[in-house]
């Protein structure tokens, strides 16, 4: 027997805002700009990257931990520069969250985007290929 909350697997984590509240699809994407990246409550509770297509029709299927792989820090998205740039010891990562600068060693973690029958933005955990690198993930949640 295994209890359904050990894991999410399945159903996943209701991406939420500052405030705690649900992230909806609809309102988010009225509310955001193409291409946009903003934070919200992911897996774990983690500061997490949303991105809105460049079309500005969706979302990514993919989110960004926001967690930089150096020491911890939370990486800013530069819009101007078009990349992620930590500020605490200056590694930066491309709009896919890929290294382009260390000491981060390590790409940002993926987290898979989908959307419930409610509209609500599901975030689950990625196991697959790392798209980014042709890797497995180096991360476990
Ligand atoms: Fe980001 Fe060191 S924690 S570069």
């Amino acid at each position: 027997f295994v209890p359904k909350s050990s894991g999410n697997a399945g159903a996943g984590t209701v991406a939420k805002d500052a405030l705690g509240n649900n992230i909806k699809k609809k309102e988010y994407l009225d509310s955001h700009l193409a291409g946009s990246r903003e934070l919200v409550q992911g897996l774990r509770g983690d500061a997490t990257y949303l991105i809105v297509t460049d079309d500005k029709s969706d979302l990514e299927y993919f989110a960004l931990n926001a967690v930089c792989t150096h020491l911890g820090c939370v990486v800013p998205w530069n819009k101007a520069e078009n990349k992620f740039k930590c500020p605490c010891h200056g590694s930066q990562y491309s709009p896919t969250g890929a290294v382009v600068r260390g000491p981060a060693p390590l790409p940002l973690a993926l987290e898979h985007v989908e959307f419930d029958e409610a509209d609500n933005v599901l975030l689950k955990s990625w196991k697959e290929e790392d798209f980014r690198t042709g890797e497995a993930p180096w991360w476990n949640f």
